[in-house]
């Protein structure tokens, strides 16, 4: 028998999936203890997609220096893509570290060129050698774009850090507010991390779908409690369950399809230092010409090493 709560479980994972111009675009967080499978629900959210809206864009952001979990899809369709300039590195972790040739992997200079060069129903994998970059990226997309858009952005705490003063504090408060606009503009975005409180709390104020696996703590304004999320079963072979919590309804799930390491490819992408560095990019505002809409063109020389 299915009960109320995983008919409601159900409802907002048709939320998520199901595309309605009315509704719009919809933001994500799945948070839980590490081996919780995090990764795995964004990967099966990404295999969705791919089967079920081929002729829409998906752009991933992965970490750098840990492996690649996109490897992990069983779909064949993915390309890589590097910006212009990084100094960056794919290397084979089980080959001593030696650069992996096995993939190939395409280049761009801007973010519309990137946008122009990735193809719809593929796993866009973008490495922009800084991680804060998505935030522009996301609001390009978010400016200019007609169509469905999906991000997937695994450990979002990099991309919008906590306690953030200053010139990246300003712009995590910019990027909140296209957040806002993404809804209505047809962007769909998939987060997780380990830990909210490392998120900055304006973009955590704008999820519309908390999804919580084992070992997540709760959070003080959501229905979902920690004694609920104490009883998650987890199982290896069948699935772990998860809540879900959107508009103040919150359901049961259980994510069967489970993404276990490929042999094959443990490997990662090193660059610069990259992504760890809290250094902020020319902005994108000044750069960009809202009368005309012309091409964006970025300085991403600013970016370079941090
Ligand atoms: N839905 C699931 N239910 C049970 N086990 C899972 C599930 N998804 C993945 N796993 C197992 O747990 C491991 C860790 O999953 P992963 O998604 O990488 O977790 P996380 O990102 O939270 O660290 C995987 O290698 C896989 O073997
Ligand atoms: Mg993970």
């Amino acid at each position: 028998m299915v009960s109320k709560q995983e008919i409601l479980g159900q409802k907002i994972m048709k939320r998520i999936h199901i595309h309605n111009q009315d509704d719009g675009g919809i933001f994500t967080f799945t948070t839980g203890a590490m081996g919780s499978g995090k990764t795995s629900v964004l990967l099966s959210f990404i295999d969705y997609t791919l089967n079920h809206h081929g002729n829409e864009k998906i752009f991933i952001s992965e970490c750098y220096n840990t492996p690649i979990q996109s490897f992990k899809l069983h779909n064949k369709k993915r390309c890589f893509y590097f910006m212009d300039g990084i100094d960056f590195r794919l290397r084979d972790r089980n080959n001593g570290f030696k650069p992996f040739q096995g993939e190939h992997v395409e280049y761009f200079s801007g973010f519309q060129e990137l946008y122009e060069m990735a193809k719809p129903g593929v796993a866009n994998i973008v490495f922009f050698g800084n991680r804060l970059y998505w935030m522009d990226f996301i609001e390009y997309v978010n400016m200019f774009a007609t169509d469905w858009n999906h991000f997937f952005l695994e450990e979002f705490s990099e991309i919008c850090p906590a306690y953030q003063k200053g010139e990246l504090g300003n712009h995590i408060a910019d990027f909140a507010d296209v957040l806002k606009d993404c809804r209505k503009n047809l962007i769909n975005i998939h987060t997780n991390t380990q830990q909210a409180s490392r998120i900055d709390y304006r973009p955590l104020l704008l999820i519309m779908v908390y999804i919580f696996l084992p070992g997540a703590r709760e959070r003080k304004h959501l229905r979902v409690a920690q004694r609920a999320i104490d009883n998650l079963k987890s199982d290896s072979n069948h699935g772990n369950q998860a809540y879900l919590e959107m508009s103040g309804e919150f359901g049961l799930t259980t994510f069967r399809d489970i993404y276990r390491p490929n042999p094959l490819y443990h490997v990662d992408c090193y660059c610069n230092n990259g992504e760890r560095v809290p250094f902020i990019i020319s902005s994108f505002h000044k750069s960009m010409n809202m009368e005309d809409k012309a091409p964006i063109s970025v300085d991403f020389d600013l970016m370079k090493n941090g």
